[in-house]
């Protein structure tokens, strides 16, 4: 990571997403027929994404103690439904975790986005992208809300903006959200983005406090956002 400015940033973000575009311009057709996928350490991915309201940027060494004190304020809201949230850490333990997401981030395994209002800097919550497949490629998108924070857009506004890094950035096919079915604002946030709903997996896993629950499985597909084939080309 390093200390560029806002400006700089968006300008860079704005010259690699050209630069993917030319690359996409001559995505690996193999001679066989094969399709190929590119090596994720290629794609050019910015630090910080800007949407009218927010900043999502990735980890850094150091976020661990406001991370830690939104989790701690969160946690009533959190533990319904997020199976990690069910203790307060400690600032260590926030922090170890911040890191491993930077470095997760930076080897194109999971990219964390510490969220922030752009106005004020004050940090909201985290979108995520995991379980990616790079040999679809896909992946999936999670999140939570700081507490106070609900009720504005402002999710569905990050969310939004991560599709867009998902298909056009990292070349995506599909991307998926898995919500607990009874968690309405959670699934709120793909049925208002035209995902569709393409089934339920019953008793598919647990809740924080034991219980069985199942998974209601939402995407959306490359096709369906009328964009164009991305990093490999069947011949
Ligand atoms: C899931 C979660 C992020 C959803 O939060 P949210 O505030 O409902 O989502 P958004 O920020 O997108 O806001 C949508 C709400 O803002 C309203 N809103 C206001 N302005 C809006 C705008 N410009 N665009 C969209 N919605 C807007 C919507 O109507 C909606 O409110 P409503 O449900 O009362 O109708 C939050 O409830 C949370 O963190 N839950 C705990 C963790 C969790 O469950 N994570 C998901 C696990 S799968």
């Amino acid at each position: 990571m390093n200390s560029l400015s806002t400006e700089m940033l968006q300008t860079t973000f704005i010259l690699s997403f050209g630069d993917y575009l030319m690359a996409n311009d001559r995505a690996p057709l193999s001679g066989d027929g094969i399709y190929k996928t590119r090596d994720p350490h290629d794609i050019e991915v910015p630090d910080e994404i800007f949407t009218e309201r927010l900043i999502l940027r990735a980890p850094r060494a150091g976020d661990g103690t406001e991370v830690n004190h939104a989790v701690c304020e969160s946690l009533d809201h959190l533990k319904q439904w997020m199976e990690w949230a069910t203790r307060v850490p400690s600032i260590a333990e926030t922090e170890a975790l911040q890191n491993q997401a930077l470095r997760d981030f930076m080897d194109r395994r999971h990219f964390s986005f510490n969220t922030y209002i752009r106005t004020e800097r004050t940090f909201i919550g985290i979108p995520a992208l995991y379980n990616i497949d790079w040999s679809v490629p896909k992946l999936e998108i999670g999140y939570w809300l700081r507490a106070g924070w609900e009720g504005r857009g402002l999710m569905t506004e990050a969310v939004r903006a991560l599709i867009d890094f998902a298909f056009n950035t990292l070349g995506m096919e599909r991307v998926e959200i898995r919500s607990d079915p009874r968690n309405a604002r959670s699934t709120a946030i793909p049925k208002r983005l035209g995902f569709a709903l393409e089934g339920v997996l019953r008793n598919e896993r647990r809740t924080p406090v034991g219980t069985l629950r199942d998974t209601a499985v939402y995407a959306l597909l490359r096709d369906s956002m009328k964009l164009r084939p991305a990093n490999g080309v069947s011949a």
